[in-house]
């Protein structure tokens, strides 16, 4: 029931569409630009790089917000880091697809941000080593490539395996099986990145995907 519960407080909170919101400010609707996505890396590259903060700082925000909700419901009990991954899996169903907007949101990556800092309040200072890391395997490829989606497709499946490699180390100080749920929602989380992803890795594959710093696409 728990779980269930920390789902539904993060798919709410991940209802609020930072990037479309952002774009209606500027009566543009994202959706119907650049590639359609309602994110991060759309809003900067329709709206500039203040639409794109601002987009991605509201998208950390409702992650770190449905965080807090399930740390005042639910403290004091030993699995919290399991429903943290469970209110973030909800953030990220809410974010990719919002019902109000037919299910047409984006594509979770700065949600995923947003779960590399919650996830970075266990076991402080020890735990932060994951927001260089994650951070330094978006950044990387992105400069190497030019393509933000391979940056995100890179911190994203890097995040998954750090959780899963500092896991084994008790970090988590929850029962083994607890860990193993962990793990299987972030996986099918990672997997529904790359998932989502599929319409960047086809231009990819083609040669088309919009290289970061080029001209805007209409
Ligand atoms: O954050 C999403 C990014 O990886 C790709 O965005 O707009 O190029 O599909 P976009």
């Amino acid at each position: 029931m728990e779980r269930l519960i920390c789902l539904a407080v993060g798919y709410v909170c991940g209802l609020f569409q930072t990037g479309y919101l952002v774009g209606r400010m500027s009566h543009v609707d994202i959706r119907k630009k650049g590639s359609g996505n309602a994110g991060t890396t759309n809003a900067l590259r329709v709206l500039g790089w203040k639409a794109g903060l601002l987009t991605f700082a509201g998208d950390v925000v409702k992650c770190v917000a449905a965080f807090l909700i399930v740390c005042l419901l639910y403290r004091g009990t030993d699995c919290l880091p399991l429903l943290a991954v469970y209110a973030g899996a909800g953030v990220t169903l809410g974010h990719n697809f919002p019902f109000y907007m037919n299910f047409k949101g984006g594509k979770g990556i700065a949600v995923m941000a947003g779960l590399v800092v919650v996830n970075s309040f266990w076991n402080v200072p020890y735990s932060l080593f994951m927001i260089p890391v994650t951070l330094a395997f978006f950044l990387v490829p992105v400069i190497v490539t030019r393509y933000i989606s391979v940056g995100s497709l890179c911190a994203y499946t890097a995040f998954f395996v750090e959780m899963v490699l500092i896991g084994q180390t008790g970090w988590l100080d929850m029962s083994e099986s607890r860990c193993y749920e962990c793990y299987i929602v972030l996986f099918l989380l990672t997997a529904m990145a790359w998932y989502r992803h599929r319409a960047n890795i086809g231009r990819l594959l083609a040669g088309t995907e919009n290289k970061f710093g080029s001209k805007k696409k209409e």
